[in-house]
């Protein structure tokens, strides 16, 4: 199906584009009336396994706030399931797991994920929607790093004492965990693009918990197999970390067509330390969406014009939108935008 609106995949391949394109991480969540009612019947994962609903869902910010992509609604913990990983997505608190894994014995008992059999109600949503949108889909996947912290930890943390503490330990607890993982993260990926997502975005949210010798020696091998073991499929790859910004060279070096940066480095810094060889994804913080409009603007206007010129600027926040924001403030952000940017005018 032929899209209406390709330049958020224009600006991932670093072509010109007519307006810089727009689309917020957590999109569709809690700051929207209409996701809060649909949570009074149902629960997020309910939402998922339904792929009509799932599809709405996807698809209401997209026409709410006239974004130039959307995101799959899903989660990162979702392919675990299959894993043989029990979890629950616990409202306020995010991830919770009644088997924590610790040793290789539990390592062992993970299942290889064979998506397609197990998770087809994703699969079903993709085809779905990209046969209705007229934006590209954006599929995504966590990191091994990130998935690792919720099945070591068996819940979020600040700390990462149980991750990086196995890490130094029990290496080679560690490293089987993270071959697992990066298994079952490619081929969820795979799938997503088989059944037609036009980008694929692996948020590594939390990376930047490490040093980067531990990145380079505990990370990289595995990111960048994962994008290694996706070249092939021919979709843009956006590669995320929050507080990262220390990772940036090592995360480029991982892979990834586009990378995408929280707020906490400048965005055109954070293009210098990645170099001009890729696309870059960011960076408001999300907390600016709470601000008076001169302020939100000023902001807005700014990290546009810190990047004018180059190519490959893809404008979002510098992680997810936040439950508290007001929609019609997200709307005036992409009038903002597209006003604004684009490297052709
Ligand atoms: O619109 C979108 O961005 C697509 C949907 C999406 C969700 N989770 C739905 C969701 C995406 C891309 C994710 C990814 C995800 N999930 C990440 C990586 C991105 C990031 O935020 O760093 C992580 C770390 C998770 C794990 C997770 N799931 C957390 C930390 C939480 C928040 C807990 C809370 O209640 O605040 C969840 C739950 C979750 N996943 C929500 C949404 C919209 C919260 C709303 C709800 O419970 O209905």
């Amino acid at each position: 199906m032929a899209l209406k609106n390709d330049r958020f995949l224009k600006a991932c391949r670093r072509e010109p584009v007519d307006r810089t394109p727009v689309w917020f991480m957590r999109q569709a969540g809690r700051y929207q009336a209409e996701y809060r009612a649909l949570r009074e019947r149902y629960t997020l994962l309910e939402i998922c396994r339904r792929p009509e609903l799932c599809a709405r869902v996807t698809a209401l910010p997209v026409r709410q706030l006239g974004v130039d992509a959307a995101i799959l609604f899903s989660d990162i913990m979702v392919p675990l399931g299959p894993m043989g990983i029990d979890y629950e997505l616990k409202e306020n608190v995010g991830p919770v797991i009644a088997n924590p894994i610790r040793s290789l014995e539990d390592v062992e008992a993970l299942r290889p994920l064979e998506p397609e059999a197990e998770l087809p109600y994703v699969f079903d949503t993709i085809r779905l929607l990209v046969q209705e949108l007229d934006v590209p889909l954006i599929g995504f996947a966590g990191g091994p790093f990130t998935l690792a912290s919720y099945v070591i930890e068996g819940r979020p943390t600040r700390t990462f004492v149980e991750t990086k503490s196995l890490m130094y330990r029990a290496p080679d607890v560690w490293h089987a965990l993270m071959e697992r993982l990066t298994d079952g993260v490619v081929r969820h990926l795979r799938a997503q693009a088989a059944a037609g997502a036009h980008a694929l975005q692996v948020f590594d949210s939390w990376v930047g918990a490490l040093e980067v010798r531990d990145y380079q020696q505990y990370v990289l091998p595995y990111m960048r197999r994962l994008f290694a073991e996706t070249a092939d499929l021919g979709v843009p790859r956006i590669h995320f970390g929050v507080g990262a910004g220390h990772l940036l060279p090592w995360m480029r070096e991982a892979g990834g067509e586009v990378i995408g940066v929280d707020w906490r480095v400048p965005l055109a810094d954070a293009w210098e330390r990645v170099g001009d060889g890729v696309a870059v994804q960011g960076n408001l913080d999300p907390v600016l969406l709470l601000a008076p409009d001169h302020v939100l603007k000023a902001r807005v206007e700014e990290i546009l014009d810190s990047v004018r010129g180059r190519r490959g600027h893809i404008f979002n926040l510098g992680h997810g939108v936040l439950p508290a924001t007001d929609p019609d403030k997200l709307k005036r952000v992409v009038e903002w935008v597209h006003q604004r940017g684009g490297d052709t005018r």
